[in-house]
């Protein structure tokens, strides 16, 4: 008779740390938007490391590393517009500002070799975003070889 107690205490018990859990992160997520918006690097977890992951290494096959390219693509013109023109970047759900801090920090923090480029501006975004990018994994490869 004294088997079947257990998973009814088990069960509350672990619902109460699932909710605990989740309130952790909730307060997270309240210090990261105390200033209005999440800072860039929450927005980067919520919105793009699900396919870029933590170090921006990316996923063979499918979501190519970013470690690499970023700093050579945001220094030339059309490489900028590139990174912002870039479905993942261009269709997400951030504010032209929020999308600017979000591509300056992956620059600073996911690139192999980090090396100081021009930041990004919401204008800069804004006036890119909206026009498509065709043909994007043909483009990148174009940029990437550095062919005219
Ligand atoms: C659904 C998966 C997915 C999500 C989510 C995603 N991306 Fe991407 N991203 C890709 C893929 C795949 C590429 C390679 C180009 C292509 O095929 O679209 C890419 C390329 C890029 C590039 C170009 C870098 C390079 O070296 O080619 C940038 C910049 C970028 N993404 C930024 C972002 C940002 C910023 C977010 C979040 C706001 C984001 N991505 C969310 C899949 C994703």
């Amino acid at each position: 008779m004294g088997r079947p107690t257990s998973p009814i205490i088990a069960l509350p018990r672990e619902s109460f740390l699932l909710r605990s859990r989740g309130l952790a992160f909730a307060l997270l997520l309240c210090v990261g938007s105390s200033a209005g918006a999440y800072e860039p690097h929450v927005n980067y977890m919520l919105h793009c490391m699900g396919c870029h992951t933590p170090d921006g290494r990316g996923e063979p096959g499918r979501v190519p590393s970013v470690r690499d390219t970023l700093v050579p693509l945001a220094s030339k013109p059309e490489g900028r517009r590139f990174l912002i023109q870039v479905p993942g970047s261009a269709q997400s759900k951030l504010s032209d500002a929020d999308l600017a801090a979000v591509l300056n920090w992956m620059v600073d923090n996911l690139s192999a070799v980090p090396r100081p480029v021009q930041k990004f501006t919401a204008a800069e975004v804004g006036a890119l975003r909206h026009k498509p990018l065709v043909a994007v994994k043909q483009e990148r490869r174009r940029l990437i070889a550095g062919e005219p």
